[in-house]
């Protein structure tokens, strides 16, 4: 960056001769603004590609993050007031935490009906987006009630990989 110095040094001092140096000082101005003109677009484009690779290389996983964030809002609303997803600590409802996995009506210190205690299977992700659908299509006689059920599967989705990034940790 010397030579920027130098220029701008040098056509302080040219000022008084300009005719006589005109092209020179000239010459010495179109360099200037070449090497900025280079330094800005070398920037930009850097910048650029920085923005680019963070973007591909996070699109997937942004884009599970963010079902299981707005799936958080939505059990919140209609999973919350009888659910936790904290170990071991049950309200109306039994904890939902790990539940992908966990065998239907299972946990030892929570008083199921005899329904879901006779339920004979574990909780995958298909069973769960059918019982929280209809819970007494898939386990009839439960005690899950009163449940205004969740009619957009979208939003059946969502609560599941909420649900899911709990078990898997992710
Ligand atoms: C009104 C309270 C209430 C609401 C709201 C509710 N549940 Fe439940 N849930 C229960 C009760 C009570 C049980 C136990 C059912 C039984 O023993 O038959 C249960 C059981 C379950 C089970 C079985 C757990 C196991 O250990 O096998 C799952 C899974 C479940 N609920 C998921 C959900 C989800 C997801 C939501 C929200 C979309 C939800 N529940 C909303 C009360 C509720």
């Amino acid at each position: 960056m010397g030579g920027g110095r130098g220029c701008a040094s040098g056509a302080a001092a040219l000022r008084p001769a300009f005719s006589a140096r005109r092209s020179a000082r000239l010459s010495c101005e179109r360099l200037m603004s070449l090497m900025f003109h280079t330094a800005i677009a070398g920037l930009t484009c850097s910048a650029f590609l920085i923005l680019l690779s963070s973007s591909s290389v996070s699109q997937e996983l942004g884009r599970q993050g963010s079902d299981a964030a707005s799936g958080e809002l939505i059990f919140n609303n209609a999973c919350r007031t009888c659910h936790t997803t904290r170990e071991g600590d049950n309200r109306l409802g039994p904890h939902l935490h790990k539940i992908i996995g966990r065998k239907a009506g299972s946990l030892p210190n929570y008083g199921y009906s005899s329904a879901m205690k006779g339920a004979d299977f574990v909780w995958d992700k298909e069973k769960l987006a059918r019982f929280i659908a209809n819970p007494d299509e898939m386990v009839p006689g439960n005690s899950m009630k009163p449940y205004g059920g969740l009619s957009s599967a979208d939003n059946r989705a969502k609560v599941i990989a909420f649900l899911q990034s709990l078990t898997s940790g992710q």
